[in-house]
């Protein structure tokens, strides 16, 4: 496997520029099953877990090519196979996104169960309670969820329990082609989710209110033809912005959203640094001083993100002072923690709790990537501190960061990748 190798303490300075988000390019890449006329995306971001919804929907006959930036065009007229098998599925959870558009379009899906995961246990009993009320028959046998709606899906007034993410895409996606209204109400309000009811809309759906709480699809016949360009993604924003305040440096970040990333600038903005944004950038300046240490607790948008819960305590090792970051997403998001005490960060855990007392510098150490986000947490430790960091397992962190080394490499960083047959 793979290892990222970083030589730390080096401020990082200078300009670079955002991704398209993976979280809105795989459900609008699944979405694209809900149409038989040509889409074509840009901004796709270049990452792994790209390439398997790719592989996913490519074995059920879409035809998808890219070009050189990564911008692909999309046909999906030929659909021979309704099926996400498990192999497919273990290494992506993200894979049950062609659930709800499978059903939409075709009245068919076979879609293998996501297992747990190592973050926790990420049931998806809310996607099926959902697509169950607009008519759905689905049964989970042999470890595949078994979907049909014969007569196509009906419009249905539906009360998520929890507030979910991937759950409020399904549900939306499979309700563009339904019979009839339907209204999601206690729906997640991410970004992510405006994006993918934007691409919709663009290929003639009718959703309003995505981005709030109540979601309301009128189902039309069929979709068209179009074009969607991607938005920023805001996890890598977040990231990247914490690499320069944890080096004490200052980045600008071009091709991204200020408006989506208001509860982690907010933040950031409490540990001292200097913050300018423009339309569609971000600029971030430590002006050389120590960060603060800032209590974070993570929940839905708009709150502050799970997806960055890592990456702030990463922060909060080296900064001024002690922080208390609660998670309440998911029940085991911590393992990081382990990893950071490696590298001498003073944390402790109290179920979802962690305190966290900063130090003055971290040192570095062999570590082990646990999870996408987990994994960017150590390269931001390693990018303070004394010394050497080798991060293992690194396959975690291409599903989520494009070109990373390269990125960070153009910033300043000593880092670089070693091949598995080197290690
Ligand atoms: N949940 C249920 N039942 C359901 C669905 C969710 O109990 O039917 C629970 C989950 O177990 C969790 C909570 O609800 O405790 C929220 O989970 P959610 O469904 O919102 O998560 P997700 O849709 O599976 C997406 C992102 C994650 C991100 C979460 C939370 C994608 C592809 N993934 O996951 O991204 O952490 O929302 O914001 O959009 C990442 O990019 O590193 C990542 C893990």
């Amino acid at each position: 496997m793979d290892k990222l190798i970083i030589r730390g303490n080096v401020p990082l300075r200078g300009e670079v520029r955002i991704s398209g988000a993976k979280n809105s390019a795989l459900p609008i890449i699944a979405a694209t099953l809900l149409t038989s006329a040509p889409v074509r995306i840009s901004n796709i971001p270049h990452l792994h877990d790209v390439t398997t919804i790719i592989s996913l929907l490519g074995q059920m006959g879409v035809s998808i090519t890219l070009d050189e930036r990564f911008n692909i065009q999309v046909n999906a007229n030929n659909v021979n196979c309704f099926d996400a098998p498990y192999e497919l599925v273990k290494t992506m959870r993200a894979s049950i996104l062609v659930l709800g558009p499978l059903l939409g379009r075709f009245g068919q899906a076979n879609v293998s169960l996501p297992g747990g995961c190592a973050i926790g246990t990420r049931p998806v009993d809310q996607h099926l309670k959902g697509l169950r009320a607009m008519g759905a028959t689905i049964d989970v046998e042999n470890g595949y969820i078994k979907a049909t709606a014969k007569n196509g899906l009906q419009g249905a007034n539906i009360a998520m329990d929890i507030v979910t993410v991937t759950g409020t895409e399904n549900i939306m996606m499979a309700a563009v082609l339904a019979n009839g209204q339907t209204v999601i109400h206690n729906a997640a309000r991410e970004p992510e989710i405006e994006d993918l009811a934007k691409f919709l809309n663009a290929l003639g759906a009718k959703i309003t209110g995505a981005g709030t709480s109540i979601i309301v699809i009128d189902g039309v016949k069929e979709l068209t033809e179009g074009s969607y360009q991607v938005l920023p993604d805001r996890i890598e924003t977040g990231t990247y912005l914490i690499a320069a305040a944890i080096t004490r440096g200052k980045i600008k970040l071009k091709n991204t959203r200020p408006d989506i990333v208001e509860s982690i600038l907010v933040k950031l903005a409490e540990t001292g640094a200097y913050i300018e944004t423009g339309d569609d950038w971000i600029l971030l300046d430590m002006k050389d001083n120590r960060p603060r240490a800032v209590d974070v607790s993570t929940a839905p948008y708009p709150a502050f993100p799970t997806d960055m819960q890592a990456q702030m305590m990463a922060l909060n090792t080296i900064a001024e002072g002690t922080s208390i970051i609660t998670e309440t997403i998911f029940e085991n998001r911590f393992m990081h923690v382990q990893e950071l005490q490696r590298m001498g960060a003073q944390i402790s855990l109290k179920g979802n709790t962690a305190i966290c007392t900063g130090i003055d510098q971290l040192q570095g150490a062999p570590t082990m990537a646990t999870d996408l986000r987990a994994s960017a947490s150590l390269v931001l430790a390693g990018l303070t501190a004394v010394g050497e960091t080798s991060i293992d397992r690194i396959y975690h962190i291409d599903r989520g960061y494009e070109c990373i080394e390269e990125k960070l490499t153009q910033l300043g960083a000593r880092i670089h990748r070693m091949p598995h047959k080197n290690n």
